[in-house]
């Protein structure tokens, strides 16, 4: 479970997230959705302890970002878009072995986690290569395995499509689908609403730090009266500039 409580965050002069709250429950998939700029990474930086609320507070399994913060990054796995920091010299399973001891993981579960994570993403061709020569959706997929190594309740994925091919984006949906049957809490950033509308069926919409809705994609088509879920989104930002 995720709850962000009335949360703020500003940076100096600039607010990056304003008053935002919404509510993921145990067991969803759910889509944090806004353009450039709107506040996703910030709101994901803020769950998983990396920077601190300006103003309210997260719980991420009934722990509070603020007060217990060793608590909530033993139960979270986080992947950030762009630039995935992997050691290049060492094979993807040493990347996500390295990974997994930080996180105290005893030699044997490591080895079993990287075997199944491995199957499930469909990387056994090349986890045992160096990482250096990867293409960019090869190093994505070590990223996320690195991400879910050690087990996390809660998984924070901030634009995790970003690089991936057809069949490989194909692949991680069937993954997210995976972790959803085992009971995972999953929050997905996008600036896309096709790619959210494929695996959510409720998203917190933001724009510019600021949350213009929470709740099912049924409920938000009714409320703009627009079917087409690219013209809402496109409504809501056109909306808030006029
Ligand atoms: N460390 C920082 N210092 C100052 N401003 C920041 C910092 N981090 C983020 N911001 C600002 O906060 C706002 C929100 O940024 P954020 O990265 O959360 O957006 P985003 O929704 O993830 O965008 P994108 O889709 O481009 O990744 C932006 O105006 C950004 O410039
Ligand atoms: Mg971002």
């Amino acid at each position: 479970m995720i709850e962000v409580k009335q949360v703020s965050k500003r940076f100096g002069t600039i607010t990056a997230v304003e008053d935002v709250s919404f509510r993921v429950e145990a067991g969803e998939v759910y889509g944090l959705l806004g353009e450039n700029g709107a506040g996703k990474t910030t709101t994901m930086r803020m769950m998983a302890t990396i920077l601190q609320p300006t103003e309210g507070d997260i719980e991420i399994s009934g722990f509070s970002v603020q007060k217990e913060p060793v608590e909530v990054r033993r139960r979270i796995g986080i992947l950030f878009g762009g630039d995935v920091g992997l050691y290049n010299r060492l094979t993807a399973r040493e990347n996500i072995a390295y990974f997994g001891s930080l996180y105290g993981l005893e030699q044997r579960r490591l080895q079993e986690r990287i075997d199944s994570l491995s199957q499930m993403l469909e990387m056994d061709s090349f986890i045992d290569r160096r990482v250096g020569a990867f293409s960019r959706g090869m190093k994505q997929k070590v990223a996320i395995a690195r991400t879910l190594v050690h087990d996390p309740d809660v998984i924070l994925l901030d634009e995790p499509t970003t690089g991936l091919d057809v069949t490989a984006a194909n692949i991680f949906r069937r993954m997210v689908g995976k972790l959803q049957d085992e009971g995972k809490t999953i929050l997905f950033s996008s600036h896309n609403m096709g790619e959210i509308n494929k695996l959510c069926k409720r998203i917190a919409l933001i724009h510019k730090g600021r949350l213009q809705f929470a709740g099912g994609l049924d409920t938000l088509r009714e409320r703009f009266g627009i079917a087409d879920l690219d013209d809402i989104f496109m409504a809501v930002v056109e909306g808030s500039e006029a």
